[in-house]
């Protein structure tokens, strides 16, 4: 059975997994991405590649980068919450574990991953939204990737919702994903908790008492626990998704929303406040059929999958 690696860099970590034809990881190995050195970058993918590669017998591999990927698959031309500019990343790889190699958005991956095997099967119209460091998306359109014509389509995070809003990595204010993501989440939740301690005894408990400690995987879990400040974050956040899908329902008319990245695993706290928004917002909602909103699948693994089996098809 042809094996196949996928590698998710993100704004925090390097994961990577052997990935065989159904879509399933036999093989996992991650590292943090503590630089923000492209070289060093490179250096901890080549590692863990060559890892994954001495135990299984794999024809190639797929990188999902968290930037703007050429229309070749081969350069990151821009990375706005890591330090890529135009960088050749699909040589750099080759050259470390002398196997072929497709650079890939990395929510473009995770679209892929479910469209073909998680929650979008049998979706010919499917959008993602992957929430982490960033707010990626990706796009299926008649059950093919649509890249535009750079390859850079699908950028929604960088949709402008709030004009003079919130600075972003891309040079950029207001965009979307300063205000829906992992780390939108967390920075309402620490705001929350310093400006209202007295709703957030949970959340400042697992942060030592520090707002500025809260992360967020403890806004999730103060949220399970019924943190007042945590739900709140979540219920802003899922808005701020919620308003963003509706004017994205407008331009595409998609099938379904899947909701991926590291917040997808906060399951229906963020889920129902996205779907609540959307279903207010939607032009034409009592003439229409709304679309459905999923969490993905495979969760923070979709980039993983997605990547190998694009590799696998190059
Ligand atoms: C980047 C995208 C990426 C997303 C999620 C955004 O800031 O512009 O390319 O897919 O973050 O990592
Ligand atoms: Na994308
Ligand atoms: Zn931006």
């Amino acid at each position: 059975m042809a094996l196949a690696i996928g590698v998710d860099i993100g704004g925090t970590k390097v994961a990577a997994g052997v990935v065989d034809e159904q879509g399933v990881i036999v093989a996992t190995s991650r590292r943090d991405t503590p630089s923000q050195d492209p070289a060093k970058i490179e250096e901890i993918i080549g590692d863990v590649v060559r890892e994954l590669q001495a135990a299984h017998e794999v024809e190639a591999v797929g990188i999902g980068a968290a930037g703007f990927v050429d229309a070749a698959r081969s350069t990151v031309v821009f990375a706005p919450n890591l330090a890529w500019r135009d960088e050749p990343l699909r040589a750099a790889v080759e050259a470390r574990c002398g196997l072929p190699v497709v650079v890939e958005n990395d929510a473009n991956a995770a679209a892929w991953a479910e469209a073909r095997f998680g929650a979008g099967r049998g979706e010919g119209y499917l959008v993602i939204l992957t929430l982490g460091t960033g707010l990626g998306g990706g796009l299926v359109v008649d059950g093919q990737l649509y890249r535009g014509r750079l390859g850079i389509a699908g950028e929604f995070g960088h949709l402008t919702v709030e004009p003079g809003g919130r600075r972003c990595g891309c040079g950029g204010r207001g965009c979307w994903e300063r205000y829906a993501s992992g780390r939108a989440l967390v920075r309402e939740a620490q705001e929350l908790a310093s400006i209202s301690p007295a709703i957030a005894g949970r959340l400042l408990e697992l942060a030592g008492g520090q707002p500025e400690a809260i992360t967020g995987l403890a806004v999730t879990q103060a949220a399970q626990d019924g943190d007042e400040a945590a739900l709140e974050a979540f219920r802003v956040v899922g808005t701020w998704l919620g308003h963003g899908m509706a004017s994205l329902a407008a331009v595409l008319d998609p099938g379904v929303f899947v909701l991926g990245g590291g917040v997808s695993a906060a399951g229906e706290l963020v889920r129902e406040p996205a779907t609540r928004t959307l279903h207010e917002r939607i032009t034409a909602r009592a003439y229409r059929e709304v679309p459905g909103v999923r969490l993905a699948e495979l969760g923070p693994e979709a980039g993983i999958v997605g990547a190998a089996d694009l590799a696998r098809r190059r």
